[in-house]
């Protein structure tokens, strides 16, 4: 199948003045575009053309895996944002308690990670296979899936995501980005994991994106079943 490039769910001068409509005509336009482009260009005519982005990015090394993931963590980064105030749900709320003791700890946990990472990469919160939150620092195009874990929300700690507006000041961008997170979309992602989890099927059929899913949350294999 062929990729297409999402539509940012926001007017590109929405974010402003947190990232600007510059920043995002590049790294929507440009960059994320280019991530697509190359991807399936990559794998026409190989067996990694009709599978599924999650399926090509565990399956996948080299070039292909860079781009296949470089095009989910920005779908997902482009969906995590929004211009109005949004809070975490009830649900998602008491979780980041239980595991970081409140949001305020959170956010400073977060911010800290995403400020010390090397060089670029993502950050990422997501749901381990016992649905514990972790913070996750991942280098280059990686991502929580490659652990088997469930990824709510990233925030894109390469240059292009800031430097036309903040330059060099990486903490100044991560400062301005927590307040434009969409957390209606990041709770979706909470309501999603935990449906999955009890629609699992007694038999999988291992063809099935769902059960091969679950499988990777579970890090159990059902071949013989
Ligand atoms: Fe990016």
């Amino acid at each position: 199948m062929a990729y297409t490039l999402i539509n940012l769910p926001f007017d590109k001068h929405t974010l402003e003045p947190a990232i600007s409509a510059e920043t995002l005509e590049y790294h929507h336009g440009k960059h994320h575009q280019a991530y697509v482009n190359n991807l399936n260009a990559l794998i026409k005519n190989t067996k990694f053309e009709t599978l599924y982005l999650d399926e090509i990015i565990r399956q996948s090394d080299g070039a292909i895996f860079n781009n296949a993931a470089q095009v989910f963590n920005h779908d997902f980064y482009f969906q995590g944002m929004q211009r109005e105030e949004s809070q975490p749900s009830e649900e998602l709320l008491e979780l980041i308690n239980r595991d970081f003791a409140s949001l305020e700890a959170f956010k400073e946990h977060f911010l800290a990670t995403a400020t010390t990472l090397f060089g670029s990469g993502w950050i990422w919160l997501a749901l381990d296979e016992s649905g514990n939150l972790r913070i996750e620092s991942h280098s280059n195009a990686s991502n929580p899936l490659l652990n088997g874990h469930t990824p709510l929300m990233t925030c894109d700690v390469w240059e292009h995501a800031y430097y036309i507006d903040y330059r060099n000041a990486r903490a100044d961008y991560l400062k301005q980005w927590w307040e434009i997170i969409n957390w209606e979309f990041v709770s979706q992602q909470l309501i999603d994991f935990n449906e999955k989890r009890s629609s699992h099927p007694n038999v999988c059929n291992d063809n099935d994106e769902l059960c091969n899913y679950i499988d990777t949350l579970e890090q159990t294999d059902h071949s013989n079943t």
